[in-house]
């Protein structure tokens, strides 16, 4: 029996993507490294409702001085963060001489402007070549992973929190019994624990499957976290859907009965219980779509390339390395990808191997399709990439399901 990482309860696996490789680990242009593969499979606890992957990834062969993945990559996301800081310094950090932490800062997207307004940070962040870039931008970082005993020396040298936040960060953690055991010793009395990460009911709306990869080790539901804060010692207080990232919430938990429960939480309950979200039923039905997305998208792709058209893809996403090791595209149906992030390119994506390349050479010459895997940036990648519309190109989106646009 598979035992839930959150409350040994039984997990019922409902979805199998296969042998995947780790989707952020780029090799070298001869593509010779070694790579690690493992079975990306998912399941759903049938006691506290908790999505989680049956196969956990070591944390250091993903999170390492090589991590490629900066989060100011997306001129919206660097808005989002700039807003988050703002409305925290606002509210939680505008009494007396706050203290907040994030766990996984990356490149200090959200801290720096907590840093420019000289209120007290630490970001705990174990990939070391992101850290630097966030200590270049005045943000105050540690490099290590957040758990217990990095929460007690933290508490030590600053004292107490206000704040312990985290955005698309927590749900990478599968050991959340230490992670509450550092918030709960680093958290003053009526400090708040807030996090953002994808949310399953997005995923199961829009079939994002791509979601699902090494690092997203849960998905989160209202529901789920709820049941996370209560065994932990925690009140979930707060639940706010974001637009962000192909649909995520933001989750308040602070010390139980500290704060009142503001009524999002109780809507999103009774929504997500109305609509079965964590039944066999739902979760399989996500499965099967998914299976269909499959095959219309390697459909499409052999259809192009048999009629002479070129195709490149556009972002090599973390979420790209579950799409195209799922449906076996390689660079025969896929010759590039185009990314902005310069750690990326020169490299060869995991597992299937198809080169990243610079965005000049997206227009030189653009292709008759791109194949958009950061779909969840598409406003903004369509607003700047309006000359190759205007000169013939299509998009292929694959969510919630294949069509050209
Ligand atoms: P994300 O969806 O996990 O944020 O990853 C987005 C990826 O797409 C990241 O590798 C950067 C890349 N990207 C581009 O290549 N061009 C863009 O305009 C944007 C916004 C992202």
């Amino acid at each position: 029996m598979l035992a839930c990482r959150i409350c040994d309860g039984r997990v019922e696996e409902f979805c199998d993507f296969g042998r995947q490789p780790l989707s952020d680990a780029f090799l070298g242009p001869d593509g010779r490294d070694d790579e690690y593969f493992f079975r990306l499979a998912v399941g759903v606890c049938s006691s506290c409702a908790m999505v989680q992957l049956v196969e956990e990834v070591p944390r250091t062969r993903m999170f390492h001085e090589d991590y490629p993945y900066r989060s100011s990559g997306s001129t919206r996301m660097r808005r989002h963060f700039e807003r988050t800081a703002e409305e925290l310094l606002a509210g939680e950090l505008s009494q007396g001489d706050p203290f907040i932490v994030e766990i996984g800062c990356n490149d200090g997207i959200m801290l720096k402007t907590i840093s420019r307004a000289g209120v007290r940070h630490l970001g705990v962040e174990p990939s070391g070549g992101v850290a630097q870039l966030a200590r270049a931008d005045g943000v105050r970082v540690t490099t290590e992973f957040f758990q217990e005993s990095s929460a007690l020396t933290i508490r030590k040298t600053d004292g107490a929190a206000d704040v312990v936040y985290a955005a698309n960060t927590v749900c990478h953690i599968p050991y959340m019994d230490s992670i509450f055991r550092g918030v709960d010793a680093l958290l003053g009395p009526d400090g708040v624990f807030v996090f953002e990460d994808p949310y399953l009911g997005d995923v199961i709306d829009r079939t994002s499957f791509d979601q699902i990869y090494d690092e997203h080790f849960y998905l989160f539901s209202v529901t789920s976290v709820d049941a996370m804060a209560r065994r932990f010692g925690f009140e979930l207080v707060n639940a706010e859907r974001l637009p962000v990232h192909g649909g995520e919430v933001r989750y308040t938990l602070a010390r139980k009965g500290r704060r009142p429960v503001a009524r999002e939480v109780h809507e999103l309950l009774a929504e997500e219980e109305r609509r079965g979200l964590a039944t066999l039923e739902v979760l399989r039905g996500f499965a099967e779509r998914a299976r269909g997305i499959r095959e219309r998208l390697v459909a499409l792709l052999r259809e192009l390339r048999a009629a002479g058209k070129t195709v490149a893809g556009y972002g090599a996403t973390a979420k790209s390395a579950t799409v195209l090791n799922y449906c076996g595209i390689g660079p025969d149906l896929l010759p590039y990808i185009s990314d902005t992030t310069p750690t990326k390119q020169g490299r060869l994506t995991p597992g299937s191997h198809i080169p990243v390349r610079t965005p000049d050479s997206f227009a030189d010459p653009y292709p008759d399709y791109a194949l958009l895997f950061a779909w969840n940036h598409s406003e903004e990648i369509m607003a700047k990439e309006q000359r190759f519309r205007q000169e013939g190109g299509k998009w292929i989106l694959y969510v919630p399901d294949v069509r050209i646009v």
